[in-house]
């Protein structure tokens, strides 16, 4: 099926099925939903809905593969040669599950080739590490020899979000897979496609059946299923906080499934006078906008030294106001739509609390164009700690300005949050640096920089912004069990 968003522009869609042991399926009820182009509003095409009977299937087929000789028993050098393989299809395919993401997700095509370099490097850095997952040798009191095992956890529940649908795929198969584990992954009712392309390609890359499934589907109803499933020994979600305290309260009430989980954040960035103040500006303006603001980690509490407060408030307005906002594949365009409508209601609904609460809004504030789902860069001033604004995840294009005096005060001010999930600061000064990463309570703190993500860098929340760490040599501790074995000599 090809689909048209504009004339010369065609994007090829991909599976619209169920993914189970390695075969395209409907869903046993047979029902489909709609998924959406959020840049018009319009329907893209339907896609198989996924409910708990086929989280069972799914399940089973997992285990199946999990139990089978060919996946346990494969050599971890093959095992990772086969996410290399996959790496070499994305790459391949590069072209048509950009603009499948942009399609799908809104987010500006450059930004989604962005997303896909990150992608290609995370299957490759994990399956780098498939062969090098090893226990210890341990000395004991007495005549024994001990060691530990790094197994697989057994058959892993993921549940992925919709801001960036490819790379939190990545991030859960790569470490996932590379440690032997099976996988039921379910995507954002969003943005289902881009990911199941990439199910094709793990079919071509020849992992065995039932060692990835994917569906598509709500989470009331399939991600519950997946929270809840008694056979599911791992679950990995990434998305709400709200929705991270559910998947947990049903993991401990079923079988005390692990649960790592990546949520929400109000992330602290915080710019003094001394800073190099046009790159504070620049990075702070895209530490915010970037993806239509829809990050978890977003700049969304931006403390500004008073001494630079006027200028870098005149500037970062100014320069919002420069942002291009429209067409996803017009090369030019810098932010495209929200994801859908309830998070344009939500987003708006934060603008106007915004006012209520008195903060100034120096630009944007509506609705953009009348058709698709895309918000007005928009800029408050003189936001106070303890407006919504300034406390809650606002997730959309909405800049929140706040003067701060000294550092002590700053510091406290930024760890008065339930979140923890990152922080940046922008100063010349290294002592004043360091002073805000080691005091900052997140679980990344960025110098002079922002968004910086690499495959080998652990990511992840303090606080209500998360369980563990995704990413790096932390990222596979979730993804395996640790067994000691004692020998009598
Ligand atoms: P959400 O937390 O509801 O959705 C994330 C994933 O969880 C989706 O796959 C969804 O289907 C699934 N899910 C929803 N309810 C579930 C349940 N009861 N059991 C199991 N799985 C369930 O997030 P939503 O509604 O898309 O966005 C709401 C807000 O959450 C956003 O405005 C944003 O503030 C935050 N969010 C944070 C993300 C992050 O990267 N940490 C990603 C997406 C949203
Ligand atoms: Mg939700």
């Amino acid at each position: 099926m090809v689909t048209a968003t504009r004339p010369e522009q065609q994007v090829k869609i991909g599976p619209t099925k169920l993914l189970i042991n390695n075969e395209w399926v409907n869903s046993v009820s047979g029902r489909k939903f709609e998924t959406i182009n959020p840049s018009t509003g319009e329907v893209i095409c339907d896609v198989a809905e996924a409910d708990a009977a086929d989280v069972d299937k799914a399940v089973i087929a997992a285990r199946m593969a999990f139990n089978s000789g060919e996946w346990r028993q494969m050599s971890a050098t093959r095992r990772g040669g086969l996410l290399y393989k996959l790496a070499d299809l994305i790459e391949q395919n590069i072209d048509e599950l950009a603009q499948l993401e942009t399609l799908d997700n809104g987010k500006p095509l450059q930004n989604s080739y962005g997303d896909l370099g990150l992608v290609i490097a995370c299957y490759r850095y994990y399956a780098g590490w498939a062969d090098k997952v090893q226990g210890k040798t341990i000395p004991l009191n007495g005549p024994y020899f001990c060691y530990t095992r790094h197994e697989p956890v057994g058959v892993v529940g993921q549940i992925i979000p919709w801001n960036f649908p490819l790379l939190m795929q990545a991030w859960k198969l790569g470490p996932a897979l590379a440690t032997g584990n099976t996988v039921v992954m379910k995507t954002a009712e969003q943005t289902p496609l881009s990911a199941l392309r990439v199910g094709e390609l793990i079919i071509e890359a020849g992992f065995p059946p039932g060692v990835v499934n994917l569906l598509s589907g709500y989470g009331p109803t399939a991600g519950a299923a997946i929270a809840n499933h008694m056979d599911i020994d791992k679950l990995a979600f990434t998305g709400s906080t709200e929705v991270g305290h559910l998947v947990m309260e049903a993991a401990a009430k079923s079988n005390l499934k692990r649960v790592s989980l990546e949520l929400g954040g109000k992330s602290p960035n915080i710019v003094f006078a001394d800073a190099d103040l046009d790159a504070a500006i620049e990075g702070s303006h895209q530490a915010l906008f970037f993806n239509q603001g829809q990050c978890c980690c977003a700049g969304s509490r931006l403390f500004v030294e008073e001494r630079c407060y006027d200028e870098f408030v005149a500037k970062s307005v100014e320069r919002a106001q420069r942002r291009v906002v429209g067409d996803p594949f017009d090369s030019n365009t810098e932010q495209g739509p929200q994801v859908d409508k309830e998070q344009f209601d939500k987003v708006i609904g934060y603008i106007e609390s915004g006012m209520r609460e008195g903060a100034r809004m120096l630009c944007g504030g509506h609705r953009l164009g009348d058709r698709g789902f895309f918000i007005q860069p928009t800029v408050f001033t003189d936001v106070k700690d303890y407006m919504k604004i300034a406390q809650e995840e606002i997730f959309g294009p909405v800049m929140s300005i706040i003067k701060f005096k000294d550092i002590n005060e700053v510091i406290e001010r930024a760890n008065n949050t339930m979140y923890g999930l990152a922080a940046a600061v922008w100063t010349q000064d290294i002592s004043k640096a360091h002073t805000i990463a080691n005091n900052v309570r997140a679980g990344t703190v960025w110098v002079n920089c922002f968004d910086v993500f690499d495959a080998a860098a652990p990511f992840g929340g303090f606080k209500q912004s998360g369980i563990g760490r995704e990413l790096g040599e932390y990222g596979l501790e979730h993804y395996t069990e640790i067994k000691t074995v004692t020998i009598k000599l």
